[in-house]
């Protein structure tokens, strides 16, 4: 396989990444934001970074939580990991994720990749940001991890309470779009350069700059913890593995 390399961009490319946790977790539905729920004696949010500073090639990690909470982020998740640094996230994704950017330009300026995580997400294998990692720096300027489709797909039509069936969905072509999402620096800041676009996801917002986008294969535990029912199956998981058993 010919490798191609973008310019400036190399193996071993001095890397960070974003974890966003700025959220409330309103579907979530908890007394405090969702990356400040614990999954056992440990919040979402230390799970996800623990796993990420394990990893040899993130040079910075930029934690965005909500405003009042950075004295508490750096308290649970700084220690003892000088990598680690805390900021203040927005109303929307998209603020927060811009806030991760302004702080990796102004604290780490040789940035060559970002990778941008939902702390929501916090039991996805290292081997996830390693592919995404990989696929950066041998010159995809985006890159998502994915996973096939399990569920049969329908589009409907909504007639007040009527909902009918339009038709099937061929699901061979489709993936269900996890993170860590990874970028070249350009790339990223190219997506993030209107103020008043909005996504939840940031490679739709590469798309809409024409900027190809490639998939890497994803996995099951990168799920998102959005309802009480995934915060069942997490906490089911972590208590079953032990978190140091975990992939
Ligand atoms: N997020 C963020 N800043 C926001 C909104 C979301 O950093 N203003 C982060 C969340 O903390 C989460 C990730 O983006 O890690 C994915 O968002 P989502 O799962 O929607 O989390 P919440 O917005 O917290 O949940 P909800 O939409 O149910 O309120
Ligand atoms: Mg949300």
């Amino acid at each position: 396989m010919t490798v191609h390399y973008l310019p400036g961009v190399q193996r071993s490319a001095p890397t960070a990444v974003i974890v966003v946790a700025a959220g409330s977790g309103e579907r979530l539905g908890e007394s405090v934001p969702k990356a400040f729920v614990e999954l056992d004696d440990r919040t979402i949010l230390q799970h996800a970074v623990s796993r990420i500073a394990r990893l040899p090639a993130a040079n910075l990690i930029v934690v965005v939580v909500p405003g009042r909470l950075v004295v508490r982020a750096r308290m649970d998740v700084m220690f003892g990991r000088p990598r680690v640094q805390v900021t203040a996230g927005g109303a929307q994704r998209s603020d927060s994720v811009r806030a991760g950017i302004e702080h990796i330009m102004a604290a780490a300026p040789e940035t060559e990749v970002i990778l941008v995580h939902d702390a929501a997400r916090p039991l996805t294998p290292t081997a996830v940001f390693n592919r995404v990692i990989d696929a950066v720096t041998s010159g995809h300027r985006a890159v998502v991890p994915g996973i096939p489709v399990v569920d049969t797909l329908k589009e409907v039509v909504v007639e007040g309470e009527r909902v009918s069936v339009r038709g099937t969905i061929d699901r061979e072509m489709l993936r269900a779009i996890q993170t860590p999402q990874g970028f070249s620096v350009d790339a990223l800041t190219r997506a993030y350069a209107d103020p008043t676009e909005l996504a939840t996801d940031d490679a739709g917002l590469a798309e809409r700059c024409g900027i190809p986008v490639h998939v890497v294969e994803g996995d099951a535990l990168a799920f998102k913890i959005t309802t009480p029912w995934d915060l069942r199956i997490a906490r089911g998981v972590v208590a079953e593995s032990g978190p140091e058993e975990l992939p």
